[in-house]
């Protein structure tokens, strides 16, 4: 891994400051809660820690307002990086206690986590922790391999229930309807300005040597190709082509997965974050790949068709799952960066 933007992925476990003190510890948890997913890689995340606490918080500098006004998946993401934190602390045998939006829901704290020494609390299964360093996103075509019964029972316990569900189809019939979802939401988002521009802002060149934002490597384009797809996404509605691409690799794939909660407000898209990156922690273990859009979770009328698909009452996020090699990581801001911006 020679670039320098990938080197928050070289975390090693066996830096532990295990006799340092409290404080260096949660600065050591917070290499793996970085490396968490989130929409377009825009890491809307600020962090600090404070004697035995860490404080996890939104920046909304890093939020896309014309794509997603509501925030979801910026919710969701930070969700993601509360787990990441979580099975670091259990791995290093930290206690914690999670308190979740202390000021309301409106302030920019979503959790302040609170540590201690040796509780021996067990939430997630212990294996998950070597897959945060693994875990990627995939947008490459999948094997026609389908994903055994096991697995797909194993990512369902995953998600857990109280609320929240996760649905696989694994029927051509059942890919093809999601994929026909998605393609509509492509032609929709892709074709207006306002979105595209709001998204322009994370696309990034493959030798960019940005911290965040999604090279085109990542979306499979060559360094020539994604040198002038910055611009050309900015500029132009490629939004046909795109979606036709999109529509074939779903319809390809194994499996379509898709996870809903049974209510939504900002605390439930938190939980759904926190339980989507169990998942997706749970799928790496498992050899099963992701590809994440949340594109028509956005469309009002294309969620409520979802939803009707399922018979579900909020779908959050639509998976396209299956067998591949693994992909090249994308950039991560090194938890040093993002306590410098955002913390103590
Ligand atoms: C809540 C959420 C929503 C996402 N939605 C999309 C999406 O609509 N389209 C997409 O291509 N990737 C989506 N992703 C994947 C992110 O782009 C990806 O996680 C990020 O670029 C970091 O890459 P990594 O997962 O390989 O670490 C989403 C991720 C999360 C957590």
């Amino acid at each position: 891994m020679a670039e320098k933007n990938l080197i928050a992925w070289n975390v090693d476990a066996g830096d532990y400051p295990s006799s340092g003190e409290m404080d260096e510890k949660l600065k050591f948890l917070l290499r793996y809660a970085v490396l968490a997913p989130s929409g377009p890689n825009n890491q809307p995340w600020k962090l600090a820690v404070d004697g035995n606490e860490v404080v996890v918080m939104v920046d909304f500098d890093r939020t896309l307002p014309d794509v997603e006004p509501t925030n979801r998946t910026t919710y969701m993401s930070l969700g993601c990086l509360l787990t990441n934190l979580l099975v670091a602390a259990e791995h290093f045998d930290l206690g914690y206690d999670v308190e979740k939006f202390p000021d309301g829901v409106d302030a920019e704290t979503i959790a302040i986590v609170k540590f201690g020494e040796g509780s021996g609390k067990k939430e997630f299964p212990p294996d998950l922790f070597d897959e945060i360093t693994q875990r990627h996103t995939n947008r490459g075509a999948y094997d026609d391999r389908p994903i055994e019964a096991e697995k797909i029972e194993e990512m369902k316990a995953a998600v857990g229930d109280g609320g929240f569900r996760l649905d696989v189809l694994t029927d051509p019939k059942g890919r093809a309807k999601m994929a026909e979802v998605l393609g509509e939401s492509h032609k929709i988002q892709l074709g207006n300005k306002a979105f595209r521009k709001d998204l322009a802002r994370w696309i990034r060149a493959n030798d960019e040597d940005a911290w965040d934002g999604l090279p085109g490597y990542a979306f499979g384009y060559s360094d020539f190709e994604s040198y002038f797809g910055k611009f050309i996404f900015g500029a132009f509605d490629t939004s046909a082509s795109r979606a036709r691409k999109e529509m074939a690799l779903m319809e390809a794939s194994p499996a379509v997965g898709v996870l809903s909660t049974d209510a939504e407000d900002k605390r439930m898209w938190v939980e759904a974050g926190m339980r989507f990156e169990r998942l997706f922690l749970t799928a790496t273990k498992l050899g099963v790949r992701f590809d994440l859009f949340s594109q028509p979770v956005a469309i009002d009328p294309l969620r409520q068709k979802m939803a009707k698909i399922l018979d579900v009452d909020y779908p959050q996020i639509l998976i396209r799952m299956g067998y591949a090699p693994p992909a090249k990581h994308t950039p991560r801001r090194t938890a040093e960066m993002v306590l410098a911006e955002g913390g103590s």
